[in-house]
């Protein structure tokens, strides 16, 4: 028995992968309202990036629970309408219950979350050259706004995107998604190091960690955790993982 009473820090695992890696033995692992919301998407790109997306989190899910992947539930809630079809925030049930996981895709990317416990929320976004203004009065403050604008024309897209994903990790990790409104939390500028300033509404957090992660050149990620920092972050390549999906991955794919 420890004679401290100090937590042990938040720990949480990233996996990367690329939508290309879909395939049918991956599908096989879908369940019945997956594959179903899977065959609604009308371009493949969407349908790859989501097929890859759910099994990468079946199979964390089932490594973290030594479970088989099929065996995964997850549980959607959305506190914000009644829409019928199940949305919202998936929390892992069944064998995983107790893990927790965040789901992204963007682009060539697409990215899993995985935590023992405290509430993660991980996005990754595409940098868009795209014309930003009405985004821009959409998603930021007046004070992230004024920074915005005091940037160079190179800087505003990749600035823009930073802010958008450090905000929209921490609106995941909460589950409030784009329904709690991005202007309600305000973050550092692109050029700092990633941390909250405020954070209005009944939902905001006692606690939140928040840390960009490299996605590439194009791309602007970051992670959110509902815990104390500072959390460990462990990044990992799911390539190898996807193209095997039956194999058992030698030593368990993260340490717990
Ligand atoms: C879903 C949302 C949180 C993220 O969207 P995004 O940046 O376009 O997409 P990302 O790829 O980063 O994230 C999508 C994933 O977030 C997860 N997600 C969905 N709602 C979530 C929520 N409220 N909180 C946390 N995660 C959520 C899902 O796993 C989803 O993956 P899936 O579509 O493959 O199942 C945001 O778009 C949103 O809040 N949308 C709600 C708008 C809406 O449909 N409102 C009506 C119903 S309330
Ligand atoms: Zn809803």
């Amino acid at each position: 028995m420890g004679v401290s009473s100090t937590p042990a820090p938040a720990h949480c695992d990233v996996w990367w992968a690329a939508p290309a890696l879909a395939s049918p033995a991956l599908l096989e692992l879908l369940d019945d309202a997956e594959r179903a919301r899977h065959a609604r998407f009308r371009l493949p790109a969407d349908r790859d990036r989501y097929a890859v997306a759910h099994a990468l989190a079946r199979l964390l899910c089932a490594g973290a629970a030594d479970c088989d992947p099929r065996e995964v539930t997850f549980l959607l809630h959305c506190g914000h309408c009644d829409r019928p079809e199940p949305h919202g925030k998936p929390r892992p049930a069944g064998p995983a219950a107790g893990w927790e996981i965040s789901i992204t895709h963007s682009g060539e990317r697409v990215g899993v979350a995985v935590s023992r416990g405290p509430a993660v929320g991980l996005d990754v976004e595409r940098i868009a050259e795209r014309d930003l203004d009405g985004l821009v009065s959409y998603a930021l403050t007046e004070r992230e706004r004024a920074v915005l604008d005091a940037a160079a024309d190179h800087e505003r897209a990749p600035g823009f995107f930073t802010y958008w994903s450090r905000k929209e990790a921490l609106l995941k990790a909460t589950g409030q998604g784009l329904s709690g409104g991005l202007t309600s939390v305000e973050v550092s500028g692109p050029h700092e190091a990633a941390a909250v300033l405020s954070w209005r509404g009944p939902a905001a957090p006692e606690r939140v960690w928040l840390t960009d992660l490299d996605a590439g050149g194009d791309y602007r990620a970051a992670l959110a955790v509902l815990a104390d920092g500072p959390v460990t972050v462990a990044v990992h390549d799911a390539s190898a993982l996807l193209r095997s999906p039956h194999g058992r991955p030698g030593p368990r794919p993260f340490a717990h």
